[in-house]
């Protein structure tokens, strides 16, 4: 049986070692060919800062790691990823144990959703989480632009901050629980602060940020959700204020991260989606992204059911690492 332990900072050289052999042999299986998942080191930090509680290892009998987890609390919701077990310890329930642990991890923090997001296609994991009584959602689509010439100015209402205030993280909260429940996305964008992979733009009326966007811009591969390589402009969270901004107001944010990206020299930008939000996926369509091909979706599984009090209005992120 598997001993569950803290993860710390300076176990992520093994967590790494699991995490590429589990993914490496998880992608191998998907294409049908020899593939070696790209490490995750790069955010591995962000993680473990953002919830050091609810971070895991666990070790097998002669106490080397065999499997970790990391928890993310976004306010009252919270999700686990990345999450692997080394190929010859799996079957065992270790991973059953790093789930149970992570379950017990939210509650303890107040999660009033507790959730994942995992490979639809991969029968193993759909086994795993609805026998530990996760109930299914539908998917999140990985949206994808190649960006193509275009301006890279930004326009006066949206703002670049690498570190960013105490204000705007204060918006940062109001407009994220203006769209879920209890659902506080500040704690990831004052990551910025301590992990500078990226920046906050934010997109402002009257004086007053209304909406949101976290870009990770990243110098090297990073084996995310699909892989995001130094020409692509990953946007971790986007989210407006509902009741304050419309379908054109993404357009345009939308139009303003696309000259941020061309600014930064990249070519290509990824955007996770819940398809739940079908105005906003419309909107993305409008615009020009498509459904990933490599890496389309994963489907999103929750303890509770899973509700969106404004399905029109405009969130984009994932349950992922
Ligand atoms: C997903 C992963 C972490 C699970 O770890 P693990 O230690 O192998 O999982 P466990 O042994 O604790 O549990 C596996 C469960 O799935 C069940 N299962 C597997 N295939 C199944 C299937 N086709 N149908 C139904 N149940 C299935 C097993 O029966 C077992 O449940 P049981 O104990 O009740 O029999 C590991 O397989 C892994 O690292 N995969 C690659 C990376 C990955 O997918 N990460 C998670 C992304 S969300």
């Amino acid at each position: 049986m598997a001993r569950i332990v803290k993860m710390t900072a300076d176990r992520f050289e093994a967590m790494d070692g699991i995490d590429i052999e589990a993914w490496s042999d998880w992608a191998t299986k998907k294409f049908g060919r020899a593939m070696q998942f790209p490490t995750k080191k790069p955010v591995y930090g962000t993680y473990l800062d953002g919830d050091p509680d609810g971070s895991f290892l666990a070790l097998d009998d002669a106490g080397d790691p065999v499997g970790y987890i990391f928890t993310r609390t976004f306010g009252k919701v919270g999700f686990f990823g990345p999450f692997g077990v080394v190929p010859r310890a799996q079957q065992s329930h270790v991973g059953k144990d790093l789930v149970r642990a992570t379950v017990d991890y939210m509650k303890s923090r107040g999660c009033t959703t507790i959730g994942l997001e995992t490979m639809p296609e991969t029968a193993y994991n759909l086994g795993l989480y609805t026998k530990l009584g996760f109930q299914l959602g539908t998917l999140t689509l990985r949206m994808h632009k190649e960006l193509g010439p275009g301006g890279d100015e930004l326009p006066s209402n949206v703002d670049v901050a690498e570190q960013p205030d105490d204000a705007l993280l204060a918006r940062v909260r109001a407009i994220s629980e203006s769209l879920e429940d209890g659902l506080d996305l500040s704690k990831e964008v004052a990551l910025l602060r301590k992990h500078p992979v990226g920046a906050c733009l934010s997109y402002r009326r009257g004086g007053e940020s209304v909406g949101f966007a976290l870009c990770y811009a990243f110098p090297e591969t990073v084996g995310l959700y699909p892989p995001s390589d130094p020409e692509n402009l990953r946007v971790r969270l986007l989210a407006m204020q509902a009741g304050r901004c419309e379908q054109d107001d993404l357009k345009a944010f939308l139009a303003a991260i696309e000259s941020y990206a061309r600014s930064r020299g990249r070519r290509t930008l990824t955007i996770p989606i819940y398809a739940g939000y079908d105005a906003a996926l419309h909107t993305l369509y409008g615009s020009g992204y498509r459904v990933h091909d490599g890496f389309p979706s994963l489907v999103k599984l929750t303890l509770e059911p899973y509700r969106l009090p404004h399905p029109d209005g405009v969130l984009c992120y994932e349950w992922a690492g």
